[in-house]
């Protein structure tokens, strides 16, 4: 559970050397998505900002040591966050994807780690009051936790991509049943990212 020090040893100053570290990467699945867009493994998926992302992957990389992305897509994020040193996991509802993003993660981060299921615990209760609207999130599948053989109070950061109207769901589970000192980089395509703690609440 803790990180490799020999993996991070690296400072990425520049937007230079994150491209030069990641680019083949980022690269790599674009040319996943350019090929199969139109193919229904792809109809909830759109990418983020990878750059920025992996800015914020960089700083947080003294704050926290393992890493869930919910909803991993073509799972470039977990990828990078492994290479980063976090040890890292990501979960997606799709089957296809999982399969893309474990050739990836074979090619470009062989420790990243990926399974097929659901983010969503499945105790977690809606609560209509919260106003937890969905949006495009599946919510009809079983969660992905058991297969990795953790929970999700396991993570100390959680990546997340949701729909504008969505991040009240989020923020719901991550009160319900992450650690209360976890934190989550969340990205938004108007937005941008931004890092949002629930210590407090
Ligand atoms: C907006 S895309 C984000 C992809 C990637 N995380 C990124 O930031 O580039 C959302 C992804 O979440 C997946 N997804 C939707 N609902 C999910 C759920 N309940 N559990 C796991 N994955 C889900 C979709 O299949 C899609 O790949």
């Amino acid at each position: 559970m803790s990180k490799n020090s020999s993996e991070i040893d690296t400072n990425f100053d520049s937007d230079e050397e994150l491209l030069a570290e990641f680019g083949d990467l980022w690269d790599a699945a674009e040319g996943l998505w350019d090929r199969y867009q139109d193919a229904p493994a792809f109809e909830r998926y759109v990418s983020a900002d990878f750059l920025e992302v992996a800015r914020l992957l960089v700083k947080l990389r003294e704050q926290a040591f393992v890493f869930l992305e919910w909803g991993s897509g073509l799972g470039v994020t977990t990828i990078m966050a492994s290479r980063l040193g976090f040890e890292a996991y990501g979960i997606e509802a799709d089957g296809t994807l999982v399969e893309h993003s474990e050739e990836l993660a074979d090619a470009y981060g062989p420790k990243a780690r990926f399974v097929q299921g659901s983010f969503i615990p499945d105790e977690f209760e809606w609560r209509p009051a919260d106003h937890d609207e969905v949006n495009r999130t599946v919510i009809d599948l079983p969660a992905g936790y058991a297969e990795l053989d953790m929970e999700l109070r396991d993570f100390d950061l959680i990546y997340a991509y949701p729909w504008p109207n969505e991040h009240t769901l989020y923020h719901s589970i991550i009160r319900q049943f992450a650690r209360s000192d976890a934190l989550l980089l969340s990205y938004d395509a108007r937005e941008g990212t931004e890092i949002v703690t629930f210590g407090n609440d």
